[in-house]
């Protein structure tokens, strides 16, 4: 947008917020990936401004270091007391006496304000030369709003707070949403004037309005296409609400640029992540912070990302993520924890009760069943037994396993850090691997089967084991297989006996 006049934006972030009873102050409360007051500067962005200024009172401390962290450029003004918004405004102003072309003023706690609706506003008040314009909204329930009280000819006259209004301004359903765009020099002048004679003893910045349109300055009204936008948040049943538009709006935009979502009433997507044509995402799910999902993904049921990626063609089924890397067609879940640092690669797998952390698992690696996997390596090609844990922890300090490439590690191991099972390496199923296994070894690490015949009848007589015990051995003469007496159930370095080392094959 051309900018003709320079701008400066104002963000009203002092107020308490006292009906959301919270000890966060209120502009600070989450709504769908920002807070609420970085939802407004977000939409403030595009009209903005050579410089951007923020009122902070209430929790000041807090909201300056989010203010640093989401929005560098924006410099906090300390309001020490909530003496009204025109007191608010007042002291920005101040701290910027130079200021000239147009002051763009925002309440803090209108999320779901559009930038081409501030954009909007900015090129109406400019164009028209006016000396201030409020940003209105015909809706449904006015209550607890300021009204846009209309003269004859239907300019603007004055904006009447309800608490100050009479019976009939009351019943004006035309509202101030708290944007508003002034001439700089002329709001600076108003402002020296305000009065605290109100029901609240507050200086009101909506009495800006009456004082410049006494003195014969042009003020307008600028009507938002969409009543939504305007909606402010006062306690937590207004940010719940403003939370299902946000989230209709979302998933509106995302089915529109090429997305599925099956059923968009529970799907709640932040408005900074980022999705690609043909995903899919099914219910229950939940997509926040810096999360991507590329095409041809599914994600859902049931699953939460967090600043996690999810490759092309991936499927993610049942399972929360945390910083996690997806890679293309890898398949998660369903029920599996990744925590953060959890890199899968293309085609890995992360199956069902099993948790990672800190653990890069390789092209085509399979860690299908109940395992935990933390701090570390595993190659290409290799499966991960079922019910393996990788022991990281000394209760001291977090070491590193690696597993090679081609690797089939048994069921139930213990990877017992730091250890190296290398390339092509095999270990026996109940194995405590507690030193390195060479590329092409078999690792085996477990006590030595013994079998105590007849111990059953003898000790646990009269029980239903021993009847069968007894029945079993009766039948045994007659040519039944004798339980026990197969090759290699025993045989510790049985590498030729895949049930004994694959925990995969063995539990599939
Ligand atoms: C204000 C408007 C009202 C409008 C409504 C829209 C005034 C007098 N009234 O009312 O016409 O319909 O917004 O939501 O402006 N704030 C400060 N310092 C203060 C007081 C407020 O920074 O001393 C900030 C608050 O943090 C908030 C914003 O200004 O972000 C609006 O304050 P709030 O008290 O909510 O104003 P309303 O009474 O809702
Ligand atoms: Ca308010």
């Amino acid at each position: 947008m051309p900018q003709s006049r320079t701008r400066t934006v104002v963000v009203l972030a002092a107020g308490e917020g006292k009906r959301m009873k919270s000890a966060l102050p209120k502009v600070l409360h989450p709504l769908l990936g920002r807070t609420l007051v970085g939802h407004v500067l977000a939409a403030a962005a595009p009209a903005a401004a050579d410089r951007t200024l923020v009122v902070v009172g209430h929790g000041a401390d807090q909201v300056a270091a989010h203010l640093a962290e989401v929005a560098p450029d924006a410099v906090p003004v300390l309001q020490a007391e909530q003496r009204g918004t025109g007191h608010a405004v007042r002291i920005a102003v101040e701290a910027i006496s130079d200021a000239e072309g147009t002051v763009v003023v925002l309440n803090g706690d209108v999320p779901l304000l559009r930038p081409e609706t501030v954009t909007a506003l900015v090129e109406a008040h400019e164009t028209a030369g006016a000396a201030a314009t409020v940003l209105a909204a015909e809706v449904a329930d006015p209550r607890g709003l300021g009204r846009i009280v209309r003269d004859a000819r239907g300019g603007l006259e004055q904006i009447v707070e309800e608490r100050d209004a009479t019976a009939e301004q009351r019943a004006i359903r035309e509202i101030n949403a708290g944007i508003y765009a002034f001439d700089a020099r002329l709001l600076r002048g108003a402002l020296g004037k305000l009065s605290t004679d109100n029901d609240q003893g507050e200086e009101y910045l909506t009495d800006v309005f009456g004082l410049l349109s006494a003195a014969g300055e042009a003020v307008a009204v600028h009507v938002a296409a969409d009543a939504t936008e305007t909606l402010g948040c006062n306690d937590r049943v207004e940010l719940a609400a403003l939370r299902r538009l946000l989230r209709d709006r979302v998933n509106a935009g995302w089915m529109r640029a090429g997305v599925s979502i099956l059923d968009p009433e529970t799907t709640w997507i932040d408005v900074t992540v980022r999705l690609e044509r043909d995903a899919l995402v099914d219910q229950n799910t939940q997509l926040r912070g810096s999360s991507v999902v590329a095409g041809g993904a599914t994600v859902g049921p049931d699953v939460t990302l967090i600043d996690t990626t999810v490759g092309a063609g991936a499927t993610v089924l049942r399972a929360h993520a945390v910083q996690a890397e997806i890679g293309p067609e890898a398949s998660v879940g369903p029920y599996a924890y990744l925590r953060p640092k959890s890199r899968l690669a293309r085609k890995a797998k992360v199956g069902t009760f099993v948790e990672t952390k800190n653990a890069a698992v390789g092209e085509g690696s399979k860690v299908p069943h109940l395992s935990y996997v933390g701090d570390a390596t595993i190659g290409e090609q290799s499966n991960i037994g079922a019910a393996t844990v990788f022991v990281n922890y000394d209760g001291v300090a977090k070491h590193h396993t690696t597993i090679g490439s081609h690797a089939r590690t048994g069921a139930d191991n213990m990877f017992v850090a730091p250890v190296t099972v290398g390339d092509g390496a095999y270990t026996a199923a109940g194995s405590v691997i507690i030193k390195d296994v060479p590329p092409g070894a078999l690792g085996v690490a477990r006590g030595e089967q013994r079998n105590i015949d007849g111990w059953v009848e003898r000790r646990r007589p009269g029980t239903a084991a021993a009847e069968a015990a007894s029945r079993a051995s009766a039948g045994a003469g007659a040519g039944a297989p004798v339980a026990g007496e197969g090759e290699g159930l025993h045989v510790v370095g049985g590498a030729g006996e895949r049930d004994s080392t694959s925990g995969d094959t063995a539990i599939e």
